[in-house]
């Protein structure tokens, strides 16, 4: 299949892209991909988030086709789309307070809600469940898509199942091309991190997922908001977690990741240590913050095979928009070990160190 990649330029702000630019060619665009839906297809939409695939969440025909092209478990369920929260509420059979708050405080926005789900929900889409995961994404292209399309539409992120979640167009160019229609290209995301998953169902509010709304704000508006064991830090918990997508090893490089200690002396003396795997051929990246690169002794920068700058360690948001690209990029430079900076669990940094730590995870496995 060839896939058409649709640039939307004008919301593209730091690519060299060619091709779509005017408010038209949008709506033309967004037509497009609206009428491929509506013939049970998939297709790739930008968000606030990262970038989804998306189908008809009515169709459990067309959502088995995300699942075949992403290679990804069928027990793990789809997040439903919706560009309203009436729309949200036809989804499910109970629209608690709690939802109610959410919606109003974070919608449109990086948090999806987990509720018990309506019977018109398709099998595929809860992969067994009894709830629905739904989400009302910020990002106009998402909005307008699911606006023309007439119905909401069930979208995982858009890459293969195990890699990290595309932050750009040109991340699900590498993995989709050839096996979707069509690509909507809207250059980067803002958030770069996948939404925060809030489990409404239950007496007290979980987080499954940490993401782009933090706890302090979830609390802050409900008061008691409890962490599933599932989205903690460490494999190997004792009960099974709810989010099922928590299990699997997402957000992992090919590469052995190492996640540096906080302490700066101990930081240094990591990266000269793996310097050493450097002189039987191993080829080594750094992922850190500007102010840990200026730090580097020359020797050492000279060591390394790459080096990604996440940013400022003011700019925490900043650094969390860019994990995902960094993590990318290693693996297309087939890097064999990756040392990952931290920042501390505060705010964003909670979904930051919870994906490093994920892709940490992988090479303790093989
Ligand atoms: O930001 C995002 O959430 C992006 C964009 C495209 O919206 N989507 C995304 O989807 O990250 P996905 O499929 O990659 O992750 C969805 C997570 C998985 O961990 C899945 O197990 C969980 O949400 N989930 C979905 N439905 C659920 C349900 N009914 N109960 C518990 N967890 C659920
Ligand atoms: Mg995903």
């Amino acid at each position: 299949m060839e896939t058409k990649r649709i640039y939307l330029k004008h919301l593209i702000k730091d690519h060299h892209a060619q091709g779509t630019s005017s408010k038209k060619e949008l709506e033309e665009a967004v037509q497009e991909a609206a009428g491929l839906l509506k013939q049970g297809e998939v297709v790739a939409f930008p968000t606030e988030t990262v970038y989804g695939l998306g189908a008809k969440a009515w169709s459990g025909e067309a959502c088995a086709k995300i699942f075949a092209v992403k290679g990804r478990p069928a027990d793990n369920p789809l997040i439903v789309h919706v560009s309203s929260i009436e729309e949200a509420k036809g989804l499910v059979s109970d629209w608690p307070k709690e939802a109610a708050i959410c919606a109003g405080s974070f919608w449109p926005g990086p948090l999806t809600i987990v509720l018990p789900k309506s019977e018109r929900i398709p099998e595929q889409v809860s992969a067994g469940l009894d709830t629905v995961a739904i989400r009302f994404p910020a990002h106009p292209v998402a909005v307008a898509l699911i606006k023309a399309s007439g119905f909401p539409i069930a979208a995982p992120s858009a890459n293969i199942s195990g890699k990290p979640s595309p932050t750009e167009g040109e991340h699900v160019w590498q993995d989709l091309n050839g096996k979707i229609p069509l690509l909507l290209d809207a250059g980067r995301c803002e958030i770069g991190l996948e939404s925060t998953v809030l489990d409404l169902s239950g007496q007290i509010p979980v987080i499954l997922r940490p993401g782009g709304i933090t706890w302090e704000q979830l609390s802050g508006c409900l008061g008691k908001v409890e962490i599933d064991q599932g989205a903690a830090d460490k494999p190997g918990q004792l009960m099974p977690p709810r989010s099922p997508g928590v299990k699997y090893r997402h957000y992992a490089p090919q590469g052995k990741l190492i996640l540096l200690e906080e302490n700066f002396f101990a930081k240094m003396k990591m990266i000269e240590s793996s310097l050493s795997l450097a002189k039987i051929g191993r080829k080594i990246a750094l992922i850190c913050f500007q102010e840990t690169f200026f730090e580097l002794p020359e020797r050492v920068k000279a060591g390394l095979d790459l080096v990604f700058i996440l940013g400022e360690r003011e700019k925490p948001e900043e650094a969390a928009g860019r994990l995902f690209a960094g993590l990318r990029l290693c693996d297309r430079q087939g890097m064999d070990l990756i040392l990952a900076e931290g920042m501390s669990n505060i705010g964003i940094g909670a979904a930051f160190m919870n994906r490093l730590k994920k892709a940490a995870g992988k090479g303790d496995m093989n």
